[in-house]
């Protein structure tokens, strides 16, 4: 589902990612580990087209996204890739329902469509009561599944998610990552979730161990 190849990146004369290779299949759980300034941001971001790497390839699903323009490549990641902040990152003015449409809208999708698809994945999660609360009305678990809801709306295959759990309490952080396994089983998304959490990285299905820029 992700392939990375030979992927470098630099930032001045820093060496961030110094050659990683690295393949998640379809339907996998992977976290990525390590400690701080290893480069598990900078390589979500890679892979999550949102940064471009210095020399390497990229490919999602079969596609290889370093060969895209820059509009083809926006389109790209809205429908094929969610992602899931360590702060949610939602947009204070808007309603948890809204929020979670605006990816939908993005794509094109009808108002009446969004709506009814936000609605499904906020009552999948527990959230129909919350649906038409702001952000600043949400509890800090309820805002992170928010966000999670909206990186679901456009069926992504690939979810990814930096520190997702990283600012949430002990019973918060176990419902998030429950809701990730009940996600793939149901709909068979791919996760890659870098995270500091031990507990975490036990559950997942595989653990990439970042240090200094390398896989080891
Ligand atoms: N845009 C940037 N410009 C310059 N340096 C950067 C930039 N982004 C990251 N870095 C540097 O690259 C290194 C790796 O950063 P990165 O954010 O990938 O680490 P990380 O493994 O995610 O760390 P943490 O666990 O603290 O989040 C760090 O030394 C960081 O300072
Ligand atoms: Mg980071």
């Amino acid at each position: 589902m992700i392939k990375l190849e030979r992927i470098t990146k630099s930032f001045g004369t820093l060496q961030v990612l110094k050659g990683i290779d690295v393949e998640i299949g379809k339907g996998e759980i992977v976290s990525i580990v390590g400690p701080s300034g290893a480069g598990k941001t900078t390589l979500l971001q890679i892979m999550g087209t949102l940064d471009e790497p210095d020399t390497g390839l990229v490919s999602i699903d079969g596609t290889i996204v370093s060969r895209m323009k820059q509009k083809e490549l926006s389109a790209f990641r809205n429908s094929h890739i969610g992602f899931v902040f360590q702060f949610h990152q939602l947009l204070p003015e808007f309603t948890a329902i809204e929020n979670v449409m605006i990816p939908a809208f993005i794509a094109g999708v009808s108002t009446k469509d969004s709506l009814t698809r936000a609605s499904e994945i906020l009552d999948f999660m527990g959230l129909k009561e919350r649906a038409s609360h702001k952000p600043n009305e949400l509890s800090g678990g309820e805002k992170q599944r928010v966000a999670v809801a909206r990186a679901l709306i456009n069926n992504p295959a690939v979810i990814l998610a930096d520190e997702p759990s990283g600012s949430l309490d002990t019973r918060n952080k176990e419902e998030l990552h429950q809701l990730f396994f009940d996600l793939r089983n149901k709909f068979g998304q791919t996760f890659v979730i870098v995270t500091h959490d031990e507990a975490l990285a036990q559950i997942t299905d595989r653990t990439v161990h970042m240090i200094d820029g390398i896989i080891q």
